[in-house]
Parts: structure tokens; C-alpha cells; sequence
């Protein structure tokens, strides 16, 4: 859902990560409002923003040839949500107690709109107790707060208090209007592709990149549910604020890593692209030609079928499996859904959705299938989400699949 997003910025060296941050949020297809206090003009310019945004950026809560004199108001009357990034001790120090004395802090006190803040300060002052007396006051006022991540600073400490890196506020921000479908909900996913050693340097492995994967356990997090990762190898960043995020290898890691915590979960999603075959004869050494020009056997055994697996359990979660097949798309995904007994699965083509930051997928449960249109993953993994937060209830978490009837 595409938003107006007014981004205050606060004077901190910090600064320079927003101009990073304008360029994601303008690429998640928002517009962008900027708003700066003096300070935060001193470390990037006002015209650098305005560049980026594409939008007149304002300093000052009075500003010549604004209008009428009211951007303190109208700014915030146009955005859907506030962020200031980076938010100062000072900046957060004021909006906690209601002091309103600049740009910033007078659109912090005059919004319709939410506030969130991603803090930015030496990791003393972030530590400092009226510091930490602000945060809970503003937690408690209803703002959100991006708590800030930890390492070396500007000022060549180490520890609390650095701003989040812009890739990770644009992952984190949209979670603030989506819908809290899966609240409350535990969500265990598999991403990325399996991989089957043949000997200590190579291996049989699929071009999954787990894009998708991410994309799903971004809408779940989105959607209020708590998610936990087990993942193969994937070419994409991991999204952030997930339970816990356990690496494998090969297929049998993973199975034995999703049955360590899959029964805790309400909803088990599968869009790890599994090496069905696990080499039965790999070698403990690299293999060498041994000149006689006849390639090694390489001798295959099956792998467990891990949604099968998890399906079958007999409080089974909420199962979710993925078809990436190159023809015969639906029927094939349809015989998957039987074989697996799961209550949705979603189809794709391969050549559709592998290694593509798009996808255009089928889903198919038992009330019917619906063909999505050919989308970016976040969208497509939305509208996964939606249905499966609509078929939750019906079907309640932990019930067996099939249903009795
Ligand atoms: N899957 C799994 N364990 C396996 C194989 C697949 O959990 N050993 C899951 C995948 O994560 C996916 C679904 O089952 O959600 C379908 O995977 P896919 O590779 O399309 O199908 P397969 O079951 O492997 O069948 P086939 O190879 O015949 O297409």
C-alpha cells in the first residue's frame, strides 16, 4: 500500500543514512515529505533531500515563501505517518515532553498522523537515564520507537545507539499500517535452496534465491505474527525482527531443524526449494580424475519430504507448500496439495518467479484457486498472507487436514 510519508531528520551524523532511506521509501513507490531541524542541515543539505524526494524540504517552523506559514500543520495533514530518522536525545527529550520549540518538535505536536522514531546517539547518552526515562514516555504515548542497533560510532565507541541502516527502517516501516492479521500467531518458514554435498567443496543444489521466502516472512511480520527462519542458501538479505534464524545445508538439517520447533508454530510455510536426493556415496575427500577419463558414480538416495512430514503430524500446523514446476503448472500443483494433504499451496512457473524479484502465482485450497496477478514478491507474499490469515480461522490452528467431515 503505497503512502505519504513525512521524514523528519534530526541533527546527527546519522543524517547521512537518510538520504539513503528517502531513495528505499521512494522505491516502495511512497511519496516522500522531508522536514529537518537546523542542526540536521549542518551535516546534509536541504537541496540533497529535495533532490531525493522530489519534494520542497523545510527547516524552519516559519518559512518565507511557504504558503500560509502553517508547515508545522500542514505537513503532518498530508502524511500518513511520521518518521523522524535519525531521531537526536534532544529531539526525543522534547516530543516526550510535549516541548515544542522547533520544526520538528512542532509537527510532532500538532500530528493527526502516527510518530515513529529510530533513536541515533553516543551509546552513554543513549544509556543515560533521562534518556531512557524519554524512550518509555514516548512507548507509553503510543509512538513507536526503532530500537537502535548496536556497534562501532561515529564517535569511535562501541555499543547501543547507532540508527538502524536504511535498508532495515524501509523493511521495518510498513509494518506500522498493515493489517494485524496473524497477531499472535507463530510462524515457522523454510527459504532458499538445499544443498547436497558430493564431497567436501562441491555439491547439488537449485538457483532458488529466497526472495520469495523473505518476501513471506516479511508479510507475516508485517502482519503481527511471530516468525522464525530455517534457511538454506539464499541470495537475498534476510528481513529483520525475526524470532530466530537457524542456517542449514542439506535437506536432512532442515528437516531435523523444522521438527525441533514446528510444533510450537500455528502456521508452517514451506517455500524452501528442497533437494529431494542427498548423494548416498559423498566422499569425506575432494575427488580427484583419476586419468582413466570415466567420470565418479555419483549414487543418490531419497530425502525426507519435510511439508509431507509436518502436514502429517498429528497436530499438525496450518501448512502452506509452494509448486514451482516449468509445465503443467496447476495440475501438477494440485496433485502436490493431495499428496502433501495440506489445505493451501501456491503455484508458480519457474521460469516466472525463480531468481525474479516478481512472481505470478496461483493459490489453490479448498475452496477454489485464484490466479494473483504478476506482481512483486511483497505483494504476491501480502496477498498469501491474506489467505491464509482468512482460511486460519475456518480451519483453526493445530486442526487436522483434512478436516472430518
Ligand atoms: N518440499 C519439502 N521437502 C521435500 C521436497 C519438497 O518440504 N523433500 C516442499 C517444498 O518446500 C514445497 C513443496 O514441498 O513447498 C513442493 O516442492 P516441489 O519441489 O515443487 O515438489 P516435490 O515434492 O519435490 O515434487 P517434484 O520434485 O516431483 O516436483
Amino acid at each position: 500500500m503505497k503512502k505519504h510519508i513525512l521524514l523528519g531528520i534530526s541533527g546527527g551524523i546519522a543524517a547521512y543514512k537518510s538520504c539513503e532511506l528517502v531513495r528505499l521509501l521512494k522505491k516502495q513507490g511512497h511519496e516522500v515529505s522531508v522536514a529537518m531541524s537546523r542542526a540536521a542541515t549542518e551535516f546534509v543539505t536541504p537541496l540533497t533531500f529535495q533532490a531525493l524526494s522530489g519534494r520542497p524540504v523545510l527547516s524552519e517552523t516559519h518559512q518565507a515563501g511557504d504558503g500560509n506559514g502553517m508547515a508545522h500543520i500542514n505537513l503532518t495533514r498530508e502524511a500518513d505517518i511520521f518518521l523522524i530518522a535519525p531521531a537526536s536525545a534532544n529531539t526525543l527529550a522534547k516530543i516526550a515532553n510535549g516541548i515544542a520549540d522547533n520544526l520538528l518538535t512542532n509537527l510532532a505536536a500538532a500530528r493527526k498522523c502516527p510518530l515513529a522514531v529510530a533513536p541515533a546517539m553516543n551509546v552513554e547518552m543513549w544509556r543515560n537515564p533521562a534518556n531512557q526515562r524519554n524512550i518509555a514516555q514516548l512507548l507509553s504515548d503510543g509512538i513507536t520507537v526503532f530500537p537502535p542497533a548496536n556497534g562501532e560510532q561515529a564517535c569511535g565507541e562501541t555499543g547501543t545507539g547507532r540508527m538502524p541502516e536504511a535498508a532495515e527502517l524501509a523493511d521495518l516501516l510498513p509494518d506500522l499500517w498493515t493489517e494485524k492479521s496473524l497477531s499472535g500467531k507463530r510462524v515457522l518458514i523454510t527459504l532458499g535452496a538445499t544443498f547436497e554435498a558430493i564431497d567436501p567443496v562441491r555439491g547439488i543444489t537449485n538457483l532458488s534465491s529466497g526472495q520469495m521466502g523473505a518476501a513471506l516472512a516479511r508479510a507475516c511480520r508485517a502482519a503481527g505474527a511471530d516468525v522464525s527462519l530455517v534457511c538454506g542458501q539464499v541470495q537475498t538479505a534476510l528481513p529483520a525482527g525475526m524470532g530466530e534464524t537457524v542456517r542449514v545445508l542439506g535437506t536432512e538439517e532442515m528437516y531435523g531443524a523444522v521438527m525441533r520447533r514446528v510444533r510450537d508454530c500455528d502456521v508452517f510455510i514451506s517455500v524452501a526449494a528442497v533437494a529431494d536426493y542427498k548423494v548416498s556415496n559423498a566422499s569425506g575427500q575432494k575427488l580427484k580424475k583419476d586419468g582413466s577419463g570415466r567420470p565418479p558414480v555419483i549414487e543418490l538416495a531419497e530425502n525426507p519430504d519435510i511439508l509431507a512430514s509436518v502436514a502429517a503430524l498429528p497436530d499438525a500446523p496450518f501448512c502452506v507448500g509452494f509448486a514451482a514446476e516449468s509445465e503443467r503448472v496447476l495440475e501438477y500443483a494440485r496433485a502436490k496439495r493431495i499428496r502433501k494433504n495440506i489445505p493451501l499451496i501456491a503455484a508458480n512457473d519457474v521460469s516466472v518467479a525463480m531468481g525474479k524479484a516478481s512472481n505470478q502465482i496461483t493459490l489453490i485450497d479448498d475452496a477454489g484457486e485464484t490466479a494473483l496477478p504478476l506482481c512483486g514478491k511483497d505483494e504476491t507474499a501480502a496477498a498469501i498472507v491474506r489467505r491464509i490469515a482468512e482460511l486460519l480461522p475456518a480451519r483453526g490452528c493445530g486442526a487436522a487436514y483434512p478436516a472430518p467431515s
